[in-house]
């Protein structure tokens, strides 16, 4: 089985594609990223040497480029490249709608015309919009409300379009918060676990009653897997860990495993917009796949904060932005640095 995949040097698509190699060693992956500030080859190391393993820097925007990297018959496009941080859509929502929406729709076509077996496309809990009581199920309305959401909710739209419209085989996933090692410390956790670490201020956003529901990358992972090989045509699946709960409980549960004070939570200014609730039901998956998380909340915080502790050069140039560096030198390319933390 050959699976062409966008955004595998991301968080999830490196999870992703370490799980698919260690599982299907005779199987063919080429990981296809433009290595933005969120796409780290250093997630792949474990992967690099493996034979049947190619990686090809490319824009998903770029229809050319695609053409030339998408194989015929390909069996499968694993869709995770996006723009996913809400607070940058926030500051500018232009490379969200060029990325997230005109790059799934020059994907999708060359998808067609290549004869994909199968579109495998990631979306988010985010697409729902915020919650006052109940679940999210797949066939909820869709509210999405900031740059990032509507830009994946019409995404998730366009795939959608070309399934009805031109027959295309397609499974879409939406999944809540991802956690573990490897994700860019931008995000809330691991810039928590970050600062956590290091004895720095942890941001939280107005009164940190946010709820947000939280599964474990590995976990998200077996489930996308299920999806691509047993999901079924034109159907799409959520996937939750289960433990809806606020942000200040999360991170006070940090806290409290490395032995910190609360007084590191530093409260600033609410994000514009700001959505109150997110609970994705999983039940549908688990119903027709026989998924369910298997990483309870407090066992895989506990092995992201080890993973941190661990993997400290992997912190210190993803901080200091050492790995744009080896882009510059690999790539010639001049990457605007992540958000220093
Ligand atoms: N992280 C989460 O909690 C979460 C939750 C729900 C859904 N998702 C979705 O899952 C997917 C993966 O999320 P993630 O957290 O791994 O993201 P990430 O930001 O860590 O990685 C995104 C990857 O996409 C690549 N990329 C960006 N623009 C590209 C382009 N134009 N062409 C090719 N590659 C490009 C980046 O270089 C990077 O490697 C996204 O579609 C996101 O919307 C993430």
């Amino acid at each position: 089985m050959h699976i062409f995949v966008t955004g595998g040097a991301g968080f999830i698509g490196s999870q992703f594609i370490r799980d698919w190699a260690e599982r299907f060693p005779e199987g063919h992956i080429t990981n296809f990223d433009k290595l933005t500030y969120a796409g780290n080859l250093a997630n792949l190391t474990a992967v690099e040497a493996h034979a049947n393993y190619r990686f090809i820097r490319g824009d998903i925007c770029d229809r050319n480029a695609l053409l030339e990297a998408i194989p015929a018959n390909v069996d499968a496009i694993v869709h995770f490249a996006a723009e996913s941080d809400v607070d940058r859509s926030i500051a500018g929502a232009a490379e969200f709608v060029r990325t997230n929406v005109v790059g799934t729709q020059v994907l999708l076509d060359v998808a067609r015309e290549r004869g994909a077996k199968r579109f495998l496309h990631i979306s988010t809990d985010e697409v729902g919009g915020t919650m006052g009581l109940g679940w999210f199920f797949e066939d909820s309305k869709l509210d999405p409300r900031s740059p990032y959401a509507a830009s994946k909710t019409a995404a998730e739209q366009l795939v959608r379009a070309v399934g009805a419209t031109f027959g295309m085989d397609y499974v879409i996933t939406r999944t809540s918060n991802n956690y573990g090692p490897y994700q860019f410390p931008e995000k809330v956790l691991p810039l928590a676990i970050c600062n956590a670490l290091s004895g720095q201020p942890i941001p939280v956003y107005g009164d940190g009653l946010q709820i947000r529901d939280w599964v474990h990358v590995a976990d998200n992972s077996k489930a996308l897997q299920l999806a691509l090989l047993q999901g079924k045509a034109g159907e799409t699946y959520h996937i939750g860990g289960g433990t809806p709960q606020t942000n200040m409980e999360v991170l006070r549960t940090l806290l409290s495993m490395l032995y910190c004070h609360e007084s590191l939570l530093k409260r600033v200014t609410d994000r514009l917009g700001h959505d109150r609730r997110y609970a994705v039901s999983y039940a549908k998956i688990e119903r027709e796949l026989g998924w369910h998380p298997e990483i309870s909340f407090p066992t895989g915080l506990r092995s992201t904060i080890h993973w941190y502790r661990q993997n400290q050069e992997w912190v210190k140039a993803v901080r200091n932005g050492e790995y744009l560096n080896y882009y510059k030198a690999q790539y010639g390319l001049n990457l605007p640095a992540g958000q220093v933390v």
